[in-house]
């Protein structure tokens, strides 16, 4: 059941993506090769199935068109990690199971292309086909949580400027709420207005999106310390060699088992008012929490 969720909302943005960006041999190739590289590398497509799901549970069944929403999400992420994986960043080799993009095709290329994804991604997002109003909410949702206020950029920013240092709980919180449960919020938060969720549904679905969202990231923190590289599909043990701010650093595995479990909770309350509607993003926050990579 879980498993054809996930099945389905791969296969659903795999062939918006491929369908929305340039071909390898479109000039200039190398760039259109670059983002491919790191698009088609096996992620979980995570974000673009907590979009769908959520656009289901608020219209009763996939709306249409929603796997180009999909496909931006996807582009955002991936231009996240591979400018995250810069050797100016974490400096990293290994990414989805794939030397990463600087080590492809040279640094120019690589912070190109994470330009590229972004900026096709709001090209996509322009073309969605919902109302307007909708359209226009989507794309600052999506602006919004990934700039610097609170959002992606701003998380990256202090997540490097607190290596080496021993952070306060405040400043942890911080860092994992905008570099990643940021856009995960705006994952579930524009899969349901794309779907037409009211007020009251769009801040319920916030609420899941945050939660989940922190909850995801220390889970990434954790397995960085338990797993190793072939099962993570990239570099294990690299947040202590770089003397990251995690929670793991910080309160040790099992508190931050703990605190990934609670945060579970807190999401799957959040959607109380949809009843058993709710359950098949419920199942998935539990898929997030317990996963192994
Ligand atoms: C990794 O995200 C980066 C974080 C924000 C923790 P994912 O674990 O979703 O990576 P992919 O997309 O499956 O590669
Ligand atoms: C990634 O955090 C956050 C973003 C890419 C925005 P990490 O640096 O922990 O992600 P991984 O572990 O390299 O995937
Ligand atoms: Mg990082
Ligand atoms: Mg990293
Ligand atoms: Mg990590």
């Amino acid at each position: 059941m879980l498993q054809d969720t996930l099945q389905r909302g791969q296969q659903l943005t795999d062939s918006a993506l491929d369908r929305l960006l340039p071909s390898e041999t479109q000039r200039p190739a190398s760039i259109h090769k670059a983002m491919r590289h790191s698009v088609f590398a096996g992620g979980k497509r995570l974000r673009p199935i907590l979009c769908i799901e959520s656009g289901r549970l608020i219209a009763g069944s996939v709306p249409v068109g929603i796997e180009n929403l999909c496909a931006a999400l996807e582009m955002l992420h991936t231009y996240s990690l591979i400018h995250d994986d810069l050797p100016a960043l974490d400096n990293d080799d290994l990414r989805r199971g794939r030397p990463t993009s600087h080590k492809v095709f040279g640094e120019a290329i690589a912070i190109l292309a994470g330009d590229a994804l972004q900026t096709q991604a709001y090209e996509v997002l322009a073309g969605l086909q919902c109302s307007a109003e909708a359209r226009v909410r989507m794309i600052e949702e999506i602006a919004r949580r990934t700039g610097t206020v609170d959002g992606m950029i701003g998380g990256q920013v202090v997540d490097l400027e607190a290596e080496h240092t021993r952070p306060d709980l405040s400043t942890l919180e911080y860092i994992h709420r905008s570099k990643t449960a940021a856009l995960i919020t705006a994952s579930v938060v524009s899969g349901g207005l794309f779907a037409g969720a009211d007020e009251p549904a769009v801040t319920k679905l916030r609420s899941f999106g945050e939660a989940i969202g922190l909850a995801f990231q220390i889970v990434d923190d954790i397995l960085d310390v338990t797993q190793s590289s072939a099962q993570l599909g990239k570099t294990a043990g690299k947040d202590s060699a770089a003397e990251k701010a995690t929670y793991p650093a910080l309160f040790g595995i099992e508190k931050s088992r703990q605190k990934a479990g609670e945060l579970f909770k807190i999401a799957s309350e959040s959607l109380q008012l949809f009843g058993p509607r709710a359950d098949t993003l419920k199942q998935l926050a539990s898929f997030l929490v317990d996963r192994k990579h």
